[in-house]
């Protein structure tokens, strides 16, 4: 009897985990103090702030969950998370996964340094490709917690493969954008940002 007990307890506790849905109507309600720098359509007008329209929700809730932690830091972020909690986080996040995200195009210059790295990486320095967990167009993999990166603003993405390359950005799970990211120069990272904006 009390294994079934704990058998059950861990079924719930598991299926409870994986079910990080939220409710994407109350989450619009919850958005509503993000929209001055997210947008208010989650399409971030301002390049240095992340677009978070059509983001995968699980995440999203990792992100804000990290920055809560502090494993993941920035001063203003972390203090629009404080009062947050675990639902509030699971209903934000479905409402921002629910809206489309606007297309960008990418310049032609951009592609000759940016494609070869995105498809085939680099194995000379030991770099993976991009598309490996990214995906070929950049629309990552919810349940693995890989972002959509491809339509994402470009000054956002310089900015973060820039901390993820000095490490100041390590909530990456085994290293795996500190690692990608050590050797890429900054020329690198420029054409990689303009590329990802056209990658849809
Ligand atoms: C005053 C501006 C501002 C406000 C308001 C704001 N954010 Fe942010 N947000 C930022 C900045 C700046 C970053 C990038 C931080 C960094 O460089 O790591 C960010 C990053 C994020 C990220 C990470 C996105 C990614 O692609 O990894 C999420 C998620 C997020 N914000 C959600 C929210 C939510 C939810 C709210 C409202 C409760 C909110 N933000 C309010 C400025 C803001
Ligand atoms: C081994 C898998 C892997 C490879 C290879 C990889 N990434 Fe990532 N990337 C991730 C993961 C996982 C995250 C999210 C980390 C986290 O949880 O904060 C991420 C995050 C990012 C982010 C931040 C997204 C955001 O919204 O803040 C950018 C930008 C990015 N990757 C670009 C790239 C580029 C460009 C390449 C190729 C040069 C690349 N990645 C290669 C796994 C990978």
């Amino acid at each position: 009897m009390k294994k079934v007990a704990i058998a059950l307890t861990l079924l719930v506790s598991l299926v409870g985990a994986a079910n990080a849905t939220g409710n994407a109507e109350a989450g619009k309600a919850k958005a509503a103090t993000c929209a001055a720098c997210h947008g208010a359509d989650g399409n971030a007008p301002v390049a240095m702030y992340p677009k978070l329209a059509g983001q995968h929700a699980d995440y999203l809730v990792k992100q804000l969950k990290d920055f809560k932690s502090g494993a993941r830091k920035d001063p203003i972020m972390m203090g629009m998370v404080m009062g947050l909690s675990d639902e509030d986080m699971a209903d934000i996040a479905a409402h921002y996964q629910s809206l489309p995200v606007t297309e960008g195009s990418t310049p032609e210059d951009a592609v000759a340094i940016a494609k070869p790295l995105y498809q085939g990486g680099d194995s000379k320095r030991n770099m993976a490709s991009c598309m490996s967990c990214h995906g070929p167009r950049g629309n990552g993999a919810g349940l693995a917690k890989f972002p959509k990166i491809s339509s994402q603003n470009e000054a956002y993405v310089v900015a973060q493969l820039k901390k993820f390359r000095s490490g100041e950005r390590a909530n990456d799970p085994q290293k795996m954008m500190v690692d990608t990211a050590k050797s890429l120069t900054d020329a690198e990272i420029d054409a990689l940002a303009k590329y990802l904006v056209g990658l849809h």
